[in-house]
């Protein structure tokens, strides 16, 4: 196997991260000793290794309770989710104070981003693995087990239980796959004529960006190279999106296959999966049927007995990081990074993963390639609409009644999704997550397509009882967290607009903030260095042109300072000892 963390021809054939994670596991944190013995093996600076382990969330530099728990501070699975803040009442009960370890070192809890369980009410992760549907009823038993120290085997299974609920079925979700006859096509057709196929399906990146997959697997094809790579984004971090969680449990074969058939195109013997963090818990059924495809000749060597086909695919586990789903990022990532988004171009398909021609596609994306593979192009242009072929799959959650997995043809419009879902009495939708667009109702019937509203999947439902600006702030707080620091539009920025929308909703803002507010989001879509710093304001930008009056109700009709400015003198008066008029503002 080809080895995965690639700094040096003798480091230890472990990812970078996979090892970090290995240490985290056996002392609740990785302590500096850890650091250096992990930069020993890998043959790597100290730095290196730091720069890594402060970079991603889910590493630790001081311990971690027995029992760790995080708590989605997502807008759908967190505030929509559940009107009491159950981690509060956790913490309460377990006697711990949120993002601190109990002395006794039995339990520490704390909160996360998004952790795609949008569909399964309020969720969290403990150890790692998902508890949904929480209640104060669930939290008090949860509280129990941690006390007597009940190894979560013991805890009841249902509890971990994740109900995918398919609601609408379209071209993808309808065809059954068999296992192996994507491939059996593809080797009997050729290369060329495969992409020849894939182009002329249409199909377009189900990852968000939207660009063509036959023109990206053609321009790989062709980069010159000493390997080409294909990598599967399952990194899916954008709040309110959990669609790829449902096909990574239930599609994998496809896929794997997609992936296949992709290399068989450009030529690859090695593909990864970047599976973010939060789903550490797909890992043994993701290897499961690895190992089964293995042993059906699909993946390895001389596949399906073609002499000179080879290739296999290896799982990278993230460590609590959205930005790691831009690609750039992904592939620094993959190579044991921490995950900074690169200058762009040169683009993957030139100079990915060790500077050499990379696919990167979403899950969605390559699932579909792999039933078009089968069942041609024209079967595939049935669907959707002549600029966006095909069908979408949406993560719709939210104020509905029926929350879960919808697929459609491109083309549907938002009405159609919020009468199926049962949605009743609809403020305004979210599509696309945080980075996406604010509908409100007097455009709901625009389409879901690429040109019209497109989206990576997230659709999220808010009913008239929700206040738009604990939205927004919620958002807003989520990029501040996020924003990878690297350039200064975007980690200055998104900390800037989070404290203005603090201050507008704590009563303080003036028609100076909502100025204040525009010219911040502009800088930041246009100065910024990657793709979440251009989207990051866009749901402010939408809200205050779709729902103004969200804002004017909280504003003040004159400038406020954002602190207290006389009480920020009494400092000052207390060391002159003064405390007359004069020393006071008026
Ligand atoms: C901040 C940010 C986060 C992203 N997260 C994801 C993600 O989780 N999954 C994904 O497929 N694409 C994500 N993308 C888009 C990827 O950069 C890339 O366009 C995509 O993986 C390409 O695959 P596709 O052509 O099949 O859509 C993200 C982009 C940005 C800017
Ligand atoms: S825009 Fe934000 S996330 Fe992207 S590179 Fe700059 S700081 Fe990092």
């Amino acid at each position: 196997m080809i080895n995965s963390c690639p700094h040096n021809s003798d480091s230890p054939n472990e990812h970078l991260l996979h090892r970090l994670y290995a240490l985290q596991q056996q002392f609740l944190h990785i302590s500096p000793e850890s650091m250096q013995q992990v930069a020993r093996e890998f043959n790597l600076p100290v730095s290196q290794v730091v720069s890594v382990v402060e970079f991603y969330s889910f590493f630790y530099t001081q311990p971690c309770g027995r029992f760790h728990v995080l708590f989605s501070n997502c807008t759908s699975c967190g505030y929509l989710a559940g009107e009491q803040n159950l981690m509060l009442i956790l913490c309460q009960q377990l006697q711990v104070i949120p993002g601190k370890t109990r002395s006794d070192g039995l339990i520490s809890i704390d909160e996360t981003s998004c952790i795609g369980l949008c569909d399964q009410g309020a969720s969290l992760l403990i150890n790692g693995l998902p508890v949904t549907r929480l209640n104060p009823d669930k939290i008090a038993e949860i509280a129990q087990c941690i006390t007597t120290e009940t190894p979560l085997a013991k805890w009841p299974a249902k509890w971990f239980e994740i109900q995918d609920t398919v609601h609408q079925r379209s071209l993808l979700l309808t065809e059954q796959f068999i296992p192996g006859s994507a491939l059996q096509k593809v080797l009997t057709q050729g290369a060329d004529e495969t992409l020849s196929t894939i182009l002329q399906s249409g199909l377009c990146g189900r990852g968000g960006a939207g660009f063509n997959t036959g023109k990206k697997w053609q321009l790989c094809r062709e980069a010159p190279g000493n390997a080409h790579y294909v990598v599967c984004n399952a990194d899916e971090g954008e709040p309110g999106t959990f669609k790829d969680r449902f096909l990574l449990r239930d599609q994998a074969n496809a896929l794997f296959e997609g992936m296949t058939v992709c290399a068989f195109v450009i030529g690859a013997e090695k593909g990864f999966v970047y599976l973010r963090g939060e789903y550490r818990y797909l890992l043994d059924h993701l290897h499961a049927v690895l190992n089964q495809s293995r042993q059906q000749g699909l993946l390895g060597q001389n596949i399906l007995g073609h002499a000179n086909f080879h290739f296999d695919i290896e799982i990278v586990v993230g460590a609590g990081a959205y930005i790691c789903g831009e690609e750039s990022a992904l592939i620094e990532s993959l190579e044991g990074k921490p995950g900074i988004p690169r200058i762009r171009p040169p683009f993957p398909v030139t100079h990915g993963y060790l500077g050499q021609p990379t696919v990167i596609n979403n899950v969605e994306t390559l699932i579909a390639a792999a039933h078009i593979a089968i069942h041609g192009s024209t079967w595939f242009k049935s669907a959707g609409t002549e600029k966006s072929t095909g069908s979408k799959i949406l993560s719709v959650s939210g104020d509905c009644c029926s929350p879960g997995i919808y697929e459609y043809s491109f083309g549907v419009n938002i009405q159609q999704v919020l009468d199926d879902c049962h949605a009743h009495n609809v403020q305004a939708v979210q599509i696309g997550g945080p980075a996406g667009k604010l509908i409100g109702a007097a455009d709901f019937n625009r389409t879901i397509s690429f040109e019209d509203v497109s989206t990576g999947g997230s659709f999220l439902i808010f009913g008239q009882q929700r206040n738009l600006l604990t939205i927004n702030r919620n958002f807003a707080r989520f990029f501040a967290h996020e924003s990878c620091g690297f350039c200064t539009p975007c980690r200055v920025g998104t900390h800037l607009l989070k404290n203005n929308l603090d201050k507008i909703a704590n009563g303080r803002g003036t028609a100076y903030d909502i100025e204040e507010l525009k010219q911040l989001s502009q800088l930041i879509q246009h100065h910024s260095h990657c793709g979440l710093g251009h989207t990051a304001a866009n749901h402010i930008l939408d809200s205050l042109q779709h729902f103004p009056q969200v804002f004017e109700a909280k504003l003040k009709q004159h400038f406020t300072a954002q602190f207290d400015l006389d009480q920020a003198l009494e400092t000052a008066r207390q060391v002159t000892n003064r405390d007359d008029a004069a020393a006071h503002l008026d």
